[in-house]
């Protein structure tokens, strides 16, 4: 197992809890923090012991205040790229695990961590959380996915409202919008989302891993090529253990035994 400074991972009862640790910075997101996040989603990805995952900040008043302006401040165009890319491709990571990945949003989620968020595969909000794109008033656009995920959550035109106004919305305003599945109590929050999570993980794992996958490629294909990714991977469900295991289970009258086969 890697030794992080930036994140925490923790994993009990096969969910896996990681956490943005620079709660100093509002748990903004430096290149090693970005970094640190790519490598623990993968070393989650090869755990058996994990099912799925929270995704949460360090502390009471952030879940990501952005990505570290400190560090942008200094940047060029080529850097701007590459800081770009490093961004895009950890959170693609994070959007296409097959394992499910619930936002525990604690507090700020701003500019880059609002598109982690956004990343993640479902949100849990606090009732202190707050959401926003301001990259505009620094002169930037997001660069880590949000312009294309946040349309695809929310509608262009409620997407658009908040990445040129840089206006935050509050719990229940993102909950109103579609971009919080459940608004709780802070003090609720981690239960709330673990709640979630053990509700999910009573389910087929593969079939898990293939409806994330549909719902996420199949929103960036055509709609005859999302089909037939659909139809495929409906196909390859019915060669699993797990099927056959799940359709039984429920003309027995028990409950279903998975082991992810
Ligand atoms: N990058 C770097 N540092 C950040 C940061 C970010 N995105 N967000 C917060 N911080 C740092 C602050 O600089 C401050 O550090 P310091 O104590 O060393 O001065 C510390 O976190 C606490 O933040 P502070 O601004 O003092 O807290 P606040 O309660 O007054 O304001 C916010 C909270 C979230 C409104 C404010 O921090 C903010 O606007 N952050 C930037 C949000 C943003 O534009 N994000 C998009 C970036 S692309």
């Amino acid at each position: 197992m890697a030794e992080y400074s930036n994140v925490k991972l923790e994993v009990q009862d096969r969910i896996a809890t990681l956490s943005v640790n620079r709660p100093d910075k509002l748990n903004a997101l430096n290149e090693q923090t970005i970094r640190e996040l790519g490598q623990a989603v993968e070393e989650i990805a090869g755990r058996d012991d994990v099912g799925g995952v929270i995704l949460t900040g360090v502390g009471e008043k952030a879940f990501v205040a952005g990505a570290d302006i400190a560090e942008l401040a200094k940047m060029g165009p080529v850097d701007g790229i590459e800081v770009s890319r490093l961004g895009q491709r950890v959170f693609r990571s994070i959007e296409l695990s097959r394992k499910p990945v619930i936002a525990a949003v604690n507090g700020f989620a701003l500019g880059g961590g609002c598109e982690l968020a956004l990343a993640c595969h479902l949100r849990v909000a606090s009732e202190s959380a707050k959401f926003g794109l301001p990259e505009v008033k620094l002169g930037i656009i997001p660069g880590y996915g949000g312009t294309l995920r946040l349309p695809r959550i929310v509608g262009k035109g409620r997407a658009l409202e908040l990445m040129l106004t840089a206006d935050m919305i509050d719990a229940q305003e993102a909950y109103r919008i579609g971009l919080a599945n459940k608004v709780v109590p802070l003090a609720e929050l981690m239960d709330a989302a673990r709640a979630m999570m053990k509700g999910i993980l009573k389910n087929g794992p593969v079939a898990l891993g293939l409806a994330i996958e549909c719902a996420t490629r199949g929103m960036e294909m055509s709609v005859d090529d999302g089909l037939a990714l659909e139809s495929n991977l409906f196909g390859l469900l019915a060669s699993t253990t797990d099927m056959r295991e799940g359709m039984t289970a429920f003309l027995e009258k028990r409950r279903a035994e998975f082991t992810g086969r």
